[in-house]
């Protein structure tokens, strides 16, 4: 398994995800910029692997700000704003760089810089180690739900290269994989950016796991052919009536498993859920490029000129998951009581 980020010496090295499957090269960021610049341009993507590199974009942040003359805590204030406005959904984001700023103000008033820097950097390492032990819970308590071997059908990329390590979706196909209950995995290609073909195939291959691609259309008539008995995809948000924003074509596969009784599972870390917001509507869905709908490789696919949407998200609504599985637990329906128990749970740690 390919890490996504390595801190040592340091620097970040993001494993840089434009380049797969072909060439596994990593690029190495010894400035906030190149962080904030790397996570727009999704060499690293994914909602768990962009909060842990956002994290140590401060840390690296913070150091710059140290040793330039001006007024150290706005600095500091406004890297953490640069770092904010790269990606609008993922709520992971939001949340790591929250918490290294409720760090960082320990040690504001008297500032205490060399303090603060180390303790920056202690808890971006411990944002990535949780991220690793949350996605073995995930991957436990996902796997417990099967009882017969199953095909699994999955969206875009919730794997390794989605977070710290092992993933959500992934994590719990690679567990279910090494207890026998895994038959064959369909991974939708996952138009415009293929993180399905060029991510998750790759990443299930490596593991040796009987991998199908298929094109996002196709979807249906797999389900269909009762080719698919369960889905399972990651979320980029989750607010508290359980509705669930995760990659463009989510929703689609949602309504498809609907139609043919197949059970929808979500696999998220708590850091995932957004407990300010009530619904799905509330979330801010990123726009993307027209390019990445009117070009393939650089090839032109459109005429010039031609109006394009591109919604990177979109939302499921609760009614359509069957269960979401968490490191504290699975939850199902009804979804605002299980929320607001996990949401008291994390409150009260
Ligand atoms: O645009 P991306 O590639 O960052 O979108 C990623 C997804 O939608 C994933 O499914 C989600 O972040 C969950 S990753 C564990």
């Amino acid at each position: 398994m390919q890490k996504t980020l390595i801190w040592a010496d340091d620097c970040l090295r993001l494993l840089d995800q434009t380049k797969l499957p072909d060439q596994t090269e990593y690029i190495t960021c010894t400035e906030y910029r190149r962080v904030a610049e790397a996570i727009r341009r999704l060499e690293v993507r994914g909602a768990p692997a962009i909060g842990a590199a956002a994290a140590f974009g401060l840390v690296l942040g913070a150091r710059e700000a140290a040793a330039e003359a001006g007024e150290f805590w706005n600095m500091l204030w406004a890297m953490a704003a640069e770092l904010r406005g790269t990606r609008p959904t993922a709520v992971n984001l939001f949340w790591a760089i929250d918490r290294m700023l409720a760090v960082a103000s320990r040690y504001k008033d008297p500032l205490d810089k060399i303090a603060m820097l180390s303790a920056l950097e202690t808890e971006a390492v411990a944002i990535s180690r949780e991220d690793a032990e949350v996605n073995q819970r995930i991957s436990i308590n996902g796997t417990a739900l099967f009882t017969d071997k199953l095909s699994i059908l999955t969206h875009c990329n919730a794997g390794a290269l989605a977070t710290v390590a092992l993933g959500t979706a992934l994590g719990v196909i690679r567990q279910a994989w090494s207890e026998g209950k895994i038959s064959r995995v369909f991974a939708d290609e996952t138009r415009p950016l293929l993180q399905g073909a060029r991510l998750t195939a790759w990443e299930l291959l490596q593991e040796g796991i009987p991998t199908t691609l298929i094109t996002d259309n196709m979807a249906g008539w797999v389900m269909k052919k009762r080719m698919v008995d369960a889905v399972i995809v990651g979320a980029d948000r989750i607010t508290l009536n359980g509705d669930v924003a995760n990659k463009i074509g989510t929703y689609s596969v949602a309504v498809l498993a609907k139609e043919h009784n197949i059970p929808f599972y979500v696999a998220a870390p708590v850091s995932t859920f957004d407990f300010s917001l009530r619904s799905g509507d509330d979330i801010i869905i990123e726009e993307r490029s027209s390019r990445e709908v009117t070009s393939f490789a650089g090839i032109n696919t459109a005429p010039r000129g031609v109006e394009v949407f591109n919604p990177a998200f979109d939302v499921t609504p609760n009614s359509l998951v069957t269960a979401i599985i968490t490191e504290y637990g699975v939850i199902k329906p009804s979804y605002i009581e299980a929320i607001n128990k996990l949401k008291e749970l994390k409150g009260g740690e």
